[in-house]
């Protein structure tokens, strides 16, 4: 009898591998854990914090390491948002090393009637903003690290030099986007050398990321900013037709800004500011929950569904409307995060039925109609870090869409970014995530493009820290943080648990509620459709990594079992 019911186990684990496998793969440990998307990237921090580095120094050395590894996701060529907490001075502090438009950006750069056009801020030299990933790195590196700068990048080189081996989602990426990546020899001389896109199980070399990443262990940020890197850099994107200076290599600097805060049920949240719109929907999010009765009511009832989902629908709104970079914009965040503003909302949902998404003062000043936006397999990556000290960091890091401008640096070895989508390029057009805007988040010189990106930390109140957290999935990076912090907060669930349970998630535009498999059941989605809702089945999305830190000093550790990714700890 046994072996039949660990044969049904079996079968079970077998349908549903990558879940059991990885959902086994979280960790308990008595002094530091770390969580990432990629094993190779997990062990590099591992390796890190057991020799003695910090938190930062393990999030740094993660960070290049995951430019190596996942080249689809993040590197050299894009830029990212952390959040640190030091415990020696008991501060949270943001840094933003986002990517910034060039000088010669302007408002209406992509609005042109043609297809190609449409495409401009998504893919190739237009589509590059000017990358931070390495002036953040550093920056962090300089301001907390413990070990040098050498022995912290010396993992990413490694790996770059001596390969590692490709991962079946990385083949995928590859396959997925050759038309694009064919479109650029300097693609297909650094990753079609044998005459074809990386297999899955080959072993990956990366020659020239190594020499670049070299550079940058002995020459710092100089090198990327204004040395060999930069020479290289700008004549390069200037003959593929891009408009990115020296002097915006040069400018590009990164900014240390102070935390979005807001509390939610006796905890401390943490998240990213402006220009992430995380730190003003995450906190309106969490603060409609809490209107809420949750712990009286079973998981996933439906009224409640019907609520979060109704509220998702609004905060979105007010995203598109009001959000953007406030060294350009004003933005009324205060007024957003008022009492009376979320009871507006709240007032506006009608408890029976779904309603009009836009809040009440949206009049109609964006499309009803939009497009329905490019379909785009999740990428970008989130590094969850608690060393022995308690020290924290939540860091999400990017090149936006998948590759993305598909485009990479000639003789540099790293894909560069298309941040630039993330600006309303067209106010008639989503951008790839489906999300709309107008001017608020319009292209202008320098300014950085609005973000979802939602690392955060969780306090107690006794301000211990409790959680550390953050996912990728462009739009859907704050519903999914969201979520997650209702399922260990509200519901008390462990790590493991609270990443596996299924997601929904409402952003507006287009009006659907997108539903992951196994999210609701059947009389649910009846009821849910009854309301009024048009529920979309969805593959899953996100990718996030989950730390709980306990009071005898423990840390559990989760990653997503829809990734790649494995937590570690010691
Ligand atoms: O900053 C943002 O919101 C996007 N560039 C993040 C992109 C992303 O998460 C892609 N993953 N699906």
């Amino acid at each position: 009898m046994l072996n039949i019911l660990k044969t049904i186990a079996l079968c079970v684990a077998i349908c549903f591998c990558k879940t059991w496998a990885l959902y086994a793969a979280g960790v308990t440990a008595s002094h530091a854990v770390v969580a990432t998307a990629s094993t190779e990237a997990s062990s590099v921090g591992l390796e890190i914090l057991q020799k003695g580095g910090n938190a930062v120094d393990a999030a740094v050395a993660v960070g290049f390491a995951l430019g190596v590894v996942e080249p689809q996701s993040s590197g050299l060529g894009g830029g990212g948002f952390a959040l640190i907490f030091h415990q020696q001075d008991k501060q949270v502090v943001a840094l933003d090393f986002r990517e910034r438009a060039p000088r010669m950006a302007s408002a209406n750069m992509y609005q042109q009637n043609t297809q190609e056009a449409a495409l401009l801020s998504q893919i190739g030299p237009l589509s590059v903003a000017v990358p931070g990933q390495v002036a953040g790195l550093l920056a962090m590196h300089e301001r907390y690290g413990k070990l040098p700068l050498k022995e912290v990048i010396a993992p990413a080189i490694k790996l770059a030099q001596d390969g590692f081996l490709v991962s079946g989602t990385l083949a995928r990426a590859f396959l997925d986007k050759q038309k694009i990546l064919s479109l650029y020899p300097s693609t297909v001389a650094v990753f079609k050398k044998t005459g074809q896109w990386p297999q899955a199980s080959d072993r990956l070399k990366q020659p020239d990321l190594a020499n670049t990443l070299k550079l940058i262990q002995t020459q710092g940020k100089a090198s990327f900013y204004q040395g060999v890197i930069a020479r290289l850099l700008v004549p390069f994107l200037l003959t593929q037709g891009g408009i990115f200076s020296a002097s915006d290599l040069e400018q590009y600097q990164i900014k240390w800004r102070v935390p979005a805060k807001t509390t939610y049920r006796g905890h401390t949240v943490y998240t990213m500011p402006l220009p992430s719109s995380a730190g003003v929907l995450l906190p309106q999010l969490l603060a409609l929950a809490e209107t809420q009765n949750i712990q009286n009511i079973p998981y996933h009832q439906v009224d409640f569904l019907h609520f979060m989902i109704e509220s998702m629908k609004r905060v979105y709104a007010v995203r598109a409307r009001y959000l953007g970079d406030p060294a350009f914009v004003s933005v009324p965040v205060d007024s957003l995060l008022s009492l009376d503003y979320i009871k507006k909302i709240q007032q506006s949902i009608d408890l029976k039925k779904a309603t009009l998404a836009l809040v009440p003062e949206m009049v109609s000043s964006l499309p009803q109609d939009p497009v329905k936006p490019v379909k785009e397999p999740d990428h970008t990556t989130h590094v969850s870090i608690v060393d022995k000290d308690g020290n924290a960091v939540s860091l999400t890091s990017t090149i936006n869409g998948l590759f993305g401008s598909g485009l990479v640096a000639d003789k540099l070895g790293f894909f560069l970014n298309n941040e630039m989508d993330d600006f309303v390029a067209d106010p008639k057009r989503p951008n790839l995530y489906g999300l709309m805007g107008g001017d608020q988040n319009a292209v202008a010189p320098k300014k950085t493009p609005l973000s979802s990106m939602s690392p955060t930390l969780v306090f107690n109140s006794k301000k211990e820290l409790r959680y550390v957290l953050g996912s990728p999935g462009g739009s859907t990076i704050i519903t999914t943080v969201f979520f997650a912090l209702l399922h260990l907060i509200d519901y008390q669930m462990d790590v493991g648990t609270a990443v596996l349970l299924p997601r929904i998630h409402h952003q507006t535009y287009p009006d659907e509620v997108r539903v992951e498999p196994y999210a609701l059941d059947a009389e649910t989605e009846k009821r849910l459709t009854e309301m009024g809702h048009h529920l979309v089945k969805h593959a899953p999305w996100g990718n996030a990594q989950l730390i709980e830190v306990f009071k005898d000093g423990k840390k559990s550790a989760a990653s997503d079992p829809r990734g790649d990714g494995v937590a570690l700890g010691y």
